[in-house]
Order: structure tokens, then sequence, then C-alpha cells
């Protein structure tokens, strides 16, 4: 029996048409998800939005701002069931080379201090934490912390 060998995955400019897919997967890895109007805001603003597809497939997307000189990472996600098999490393590397390409010195994100993943995802791609943003996003009960990372794109 031989291996099924799979296409590496692509980015491309995420649509309206890609919504519905993407709010699939949002809503089913974050406690507090983006709304479609969230979404919606990111494509209008001209922020850049990527999917990542695999033989068709959604495996993850991200959406990045950048200002002055400053990429602000907004969203980086990968499906449940491509989580743990390189494609955050991957998508992150994708994220990090547009923005450089775009000009930008550096990139900052926020995330939760109960995100030991992606905490742990950026910490191993050389990002350094340098702040904490207190009450930034909800919570189950109240409001939860950010953390702020950042990494120098020279
Ligand atoms: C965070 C996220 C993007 C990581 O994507 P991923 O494809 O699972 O990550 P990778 O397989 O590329 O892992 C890269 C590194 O991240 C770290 N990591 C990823 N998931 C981890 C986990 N569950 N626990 C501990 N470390 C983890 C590891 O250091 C890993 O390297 P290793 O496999 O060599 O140990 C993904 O878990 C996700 O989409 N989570 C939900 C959404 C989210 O939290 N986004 C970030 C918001 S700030």
């Amino acid at each position: 029996m031989s291996a099924v060998l799979k296409d590496p995955p692509q980015l491309a400019l995420m649509l309206d048409e890609d919504l519905a897919q993407v709010l699939a997967i949002e809503n089913a890895i974050y406690t507090h998800p983006w709304t479609h109007g969230n979404f919606i805001d990111s494509l209008r603003a001209g922020y850049d939005c990527r999917t990542w597809r695999q033989d068709g497939e959604l495996v993850g997307y991200f959406i990045l701002m950048l200002a002055a000189g400053e990429a602000h990472l907004l969203n980086l996600s990968i499906a449940a069931r491509h989580q743990r098999s390189g494609q955050g490393r991957a998508l992150l590397r994708e994220a990090a080379d547009l923005a450089r390409r775009r000009g930008a010195r550096s990139v900052f994100l926020e995330v939760r201090p109960s995100n030991l993943a992606a905490q742990a995802l950026y910490t191993r791609f050389g990002f350094r934490r340098i702040a904490v943003r207190r009450g930034y996003y909800p919570a189950h009960s109240g409001r939860e912390d950010a953390l702020v990372f950042t990494l120098a794109l020279q």
C-alpha cells in the first residue's frame, strides 16, 4: 500500500467566500471566537488576511495589521485536527515573512496567559514577552489579561 502524498499547504488571500469555513474553525477552537463581523471588518480595512489550505482543505488562517513599521498579528489559528503537526509554526513563518516584505521592523501580538500552547509556539519561534495588558480579554468570569509578545524582523 502506498502512502498518500499531500501537497504542502498554500497561502492565499482570504475572501468573503472563505468566511463560513473560517468561522467553523474559529468557533471550534476559541472560548471567545471572532465574529463574522470581526472578519468582515478586517477584510474591509485592508488588513493582510490569509488562508492556509492543503489540497483545498482549510487548515488555518491569519490576520495581520501593519502600521508605522510595526505588524500586529491579530489572529493566527490552526484547525483542531491539524494542530501539533507543525502547521502553526509554518503559518507563523508565513506571517512574519509577509510582515517583513511589507517593511515592518517587528511584529507583536497579544495572547491569553491561559493559552500555553500559543505561548510555547511564540517563544520557540523567538518572540519575547514585553508587557501585560490588564483586563484585555473577555473571560468566563470578568476579564483576562493579555501578554504582549514581540519579534524583531531584521
Ligand atoms: C497555537 C496554535 C496556532 C499552534 O498551532 P500548531 O499547529 O498546533 O503548532 P505546531 O504544531 O506548529 O507547534 C509548534 C510549537 O508550538 C508549541 N506548541 C504547540 N501546541 C502546543 C501545545 N498544545 N502544548 C504545548 N506546546 C505547544 C510547541 O513548542 C511546538 O513545537 P514542538 O512540536 O516542536 O514541541 C494552535 O494550537 C491554535 O490554533 N490554537 C487555537 C487558536 C490560538 O490559540 N491561536 C493563538 C492565539 S494568540
